[in-house]
């Protein structure tokens, strides 16, 4: 019996995602990088491996400016691994130095999504700082942070998809066909993804 290889097992390109809290990129990261058959990590999770600790306390404790030092060193090193899938925190891209690592070393993927359904997707998360740190009206943060970061996305970015409200299989989808048709990865031989 044979074995199947993935079609992009050895592959040494970075595929990254960046996009707002809420925009899927971990989501959907992950299974692109199942799909390709690529290692899957989040810079997100690397650094509550390094501070030890989570996030949100994080912020509260040491400050965002300690938590984006943290950040930048994290991307940094992974931009820097051959090979995988990579889903960056939201606001990564804040930092120009992040904006050259990720646009130099990887391809990036921006997953667009508009405040308003950030805001319907986002609704009971408590985990997020920046978008508990407010007058009570995330909508409204949202809309801040989006207008500041939209165009920083737009600028470290190769590919911009508009994630609406389609499923995870058609973004997953539509991120492999834009990969596939800018010969990061190669043409997949079979049938389409399977349903997530
Ligand atoms: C942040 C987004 C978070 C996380 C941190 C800061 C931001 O990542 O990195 O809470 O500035 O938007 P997600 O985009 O995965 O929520």
């Amino acid at each position: 019996m044979g074995v199947t290889v993935p079609p992009s097992a050895g592959t040494r390109a970075i595929i990254s995602l960046v996009g707002m809290p809420g925009s899927g990129k971990s989501t959907v990261g992950r299974h692109v990088a199942r799909h390709l058959g690529l290692p899957f990590v989040d810079t997100d999770h690397l650094i509550e491996q390094r501070i030890g600790c989570s996030i949100r306390d994080y912020f509260e404790t040491q400050g965002e400016a300690a938590f984006r030092d943290v950040e930048q060193v994290v991307v940094d090193e992974v931009t820097r691994m051959a090979g995988h899938v990579v889903a960056t925190g939201g606001g990564a891209v804040l930092r120009e130095a992040n904006q050259l690592a990720l646009r130099d070393r990887t391809t990036v993927v921006y997953l667009r999504a508009t405040p308003e359904d950030l805001a319907r997707r986002l609704r009971h998360d408590t985990h997020r700082p920046l978008l508990q740190r407010n007058d009570g009206d995330p909508l409204r943060r949202l809309r801040s942070l989006f207008q500041e970061r939209d165009p920083l996305y737009r600028r470290t970015a190769l590919f911009v998809i508009e994630t609406g409200r389609p499923s995870v299989h058609s973004l997953v989808n539509m991120v492999l066909m834009q990969l596939e048709l800018a010969g990061v990865v190669p043409v997949a031989a079979g049938p389409g993804v399977p349903h997530p």
